[in-house]
């Protein structure tokens, strides 16, 4: 298949009239979308992806008022729109009308990318755009061109060339079908944000604290976020102390805040490899990168990534989930 690699709004819109399926970026990761009315296009998806059936796919949406059109908006859901829309939030709502993807559930995730041009190109489709992120099933999602590209060229209708994510982790997911709401998975935008608009939301506890998550969306119980690398989740001592015993291993990667104020250890860490070796300063950084790590390491044939865990603070929620989910699937 001839795959459009592409900028043209309009082009790109055609070709989701026609029943195609193009990926997009947003502002967290890639998304491979179709029309959320074509029930076939967005079939494609999943074998595209390999992607169970029964795990349901975000609408992507360019206005709020185009979700009240489809769905029961709460007042509270609209507050929480008007404060994080467009933005890396995703509601679960109850579904009003029943010909959007997927058809036998009876609520829909909606969420509003951020960058302007994709939203106009959502409007010029006449439809929102459902879409999983652009990834194998399993694995990590995609945040780089390049990396998009590779996977989908000849494979999808079209790819569309605007500003690469710059969020690095996929959006938040609140259930808002029954109350109280439950945060179903973690993102940027974070629990106790969330609480200022209803104190009652359930957070599930492996969500704020190292441990084994649990699975509540259909998402959630499958492998998840994984590189074909082994993934080891440590805290700042073992990270250096593994550092010190297998840090010269050339199969070995390195992802975290470690050394970075150590300026004699800092410039062992990165002359030894830098493609292997990631230091950086933030949660925020560490998942913008975290991704594209992850598959920069399995193009180099890495045996184990080493991550440490995220600093305390603004950006762990989601950040810890994904390393936890990539480590468990070892
Ligand atoms: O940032 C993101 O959310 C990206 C970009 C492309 O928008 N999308 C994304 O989609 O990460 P996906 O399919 O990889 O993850 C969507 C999550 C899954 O865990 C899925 O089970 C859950 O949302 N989900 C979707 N519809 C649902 C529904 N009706 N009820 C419960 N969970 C739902
Ligand atoms: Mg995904």
């Amino acid at each position: 298949m001839k795959t459009q690699i592409s900028s043209d709004v309009r082009l790109l819109a055609d070709l989701i009239r026609k029943g195609g399926v193009v990926v997009f970026p947003t502002e967290t990761v890639y998304g491979i979308g179709a029309s959320s009315y074509n029930e076939e296009a967005c079939k494609r998806i999943y074998q595209i992806k390999g992607r169970p059936s029964d795990n349901p796919l975000i609408a992507h949406f360019s206005s709020i008022e185009e979700i009240k059109s489809v769905c029961e908006v709460s007042e509270v859901a609209e507050r929480l729109l008007c404060e994080f829309a467009p933005g890396p939030l995703t509601l679960v709502l109850p579904k009003k009308n029943p010909n959007i993807f997927p058809k036998e559930l009876s609520t829909l995730a909606v969420r509003i990318p951020k960058n302007p041009i994709v939203r106009d190109w959502i409007k010029t489709c006449d439809s929102p755009i459902s879409a999983p992120s652009a990834n194998l099933s399993g694995r990590p999602s995609l945040t780089r061109m390049t990396d998009v590209v590779r996977y989908f060229d000849g494979i999808v209708d079209g790819i569309f060339v605007t500003d690469e994510p710059s969020l690095g982790i996929e959006s938040t997911v609140v259930g808002m079908f029954e109350d109280p709401p439950v945060l179903l998975r973690p993102g940027s935008i974070e629990s106790n944000e969330l609480k200022r608009f209803f104190p009652n939301l359930l957070v599930p506890n492996s969500f704020l604290v190292e441990g084994k998550t649990v699975p509540l969306s259909p998402g959630m119980k499958y492998k998840h976020y994984a590189p074909k690398a082994n993934v080891k989740l440590l805290s700042p001592d073992a990270f250096s102390s593994e550092w010190n015993r297998y840090g010269t291993d050339s199969k070995t990667a390195w992802i975290g805040f470690s050394y970075a104020n150590e300026e004699k250890l800092e410039s062992t860490f990165t002359k030894t490899n830098p493609t292997r070796v990631k230091i950086v300063s933030s949660n925020f950084e560490y998942s913008t990168e975290l991704y594209a790590f992850f598959e920069s390491c399995d193009q180099m044939g890495i045996d184990t990534i080493h991550c440490e865990t995220p600093k305390e603070g603004e950006g762990k929620e989601g950040l810890l989930n994904r390393l936890q989910k990539a480590s468990e699937a070892n």
